[in-house]
């Protein structure tokens, strides 16, 4: 199915827009004029954020509210930014969860709902859009897919057995999908930092001052830069790491 450039601006859909990395990653978006669906689970920090950024940067800013574990939501969300927008120039696969525990303790379940929301969800939603990043690419020349994960899906760190397993998933999803789509244009990264300044990271800030972390700034950056890269230039992956000793380390 080939799907009309509906819209003049640029269109990317943000996942986890409502606050943290996706929210700054929404704003430097609107900034710099491009349309946007933002989603999440809870609705009124999205449709706060949608009326503060169409104000400021008059852009369209739809919201979606999907729960990354239930596939049907992300289907219908897939199909409301198509349908609002016509075009994907950017994915944004942010929405994630932490989980800390050892292998020894932290039950299957807990594993199972990591599994469902940093990595079932990514592949739904690619699947689902799909048809429109490939006729985005082929009007607009290329369509990004960014999929932020972790240092810990690439650097193994004790307790984070679950959740860097998860990301490690996610980044070999996104390999594998740069192998079948990119020649059509259509190439994914993913991003990779150790510990960002937001509510996720809450859990260790007395050990890390929030103020030493990467920041939300920091990612948006990598994904701003990704957005600007033409077809014939596949980005696999970026590790954004901590300073001096904590190279390789969350
Ligand atoms: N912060 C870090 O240290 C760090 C480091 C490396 C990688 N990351 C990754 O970066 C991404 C963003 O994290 P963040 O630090 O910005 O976290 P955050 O501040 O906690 O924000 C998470 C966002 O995802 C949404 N979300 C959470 N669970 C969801 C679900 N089941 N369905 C739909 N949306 C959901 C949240 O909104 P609702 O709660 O309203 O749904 C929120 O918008 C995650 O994938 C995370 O794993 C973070």
């Amino acid at each position: 199915m080939t799907v009309g450039i509906a819209g003049e601006r640029k269109a990317a859909l943000v996942t986890g827009a409502s606050r943290g990395i996706g929210a700054e990653v929404a704003t430097r978006f609107a900034e710099a004029g491009w349309d946007l669906t933002i989603s999440a689970r809870s609705r009124e920090p999205l449709d706060e954020l949608a009326h503060l950024l169409g104000e400021k940067f008059g852009v369209r800013v739809a919201v979606a509210v999907a729960d990354m574990a239930d596939a049907e939501q992300l289907d219908a969300l897939a199909a409301a930014h198509t349908e609002a927008f016509g075009r994907l120039d950017l994915l944004v696969l942010n929405a994630g969860m932490g989980q800390k525990g050892l292998i020894a303790e932290l039950p299957v379940r807990r594993f199972d709902k990591l599994y469902q929301v940093n990595v079932r969800s990514a592949y739904v939603l690619l699947q689902a859009l799909l048809p429109t990043l490939r006729s985005t690419a082929e009007v607009a020349g290329a369509a990004k897919v960014v999929a932020i994960a972790s240092i810990t899906g690439v650097h193994p760190e004790p307790e984070l057995a679950a959740y860097g397993a998860t990301k490690a998933a996610l980044i070999s999803l996104c390999e594998t999908f740069n192998l079948e789509e990119s020649e059509a244009g259509v190439s994914a990264t993913t991003i990779s930092p150790g510990y960002v300044n937001t509510d996720l990271s809450e859990w260790t800030k007395d050990k890390i001052p929030a103020e030493e972390m990467i920041t939300v700034g920091d990612v948006a950056t990598m994904v701003e830069a990704v957005s600007r890269l033409s077809r014939y230039a596949v980005l696999p992956g970026v590790v954004l790491t901590r300073p001096g000793t904590n190279l390789g380390r969350a």
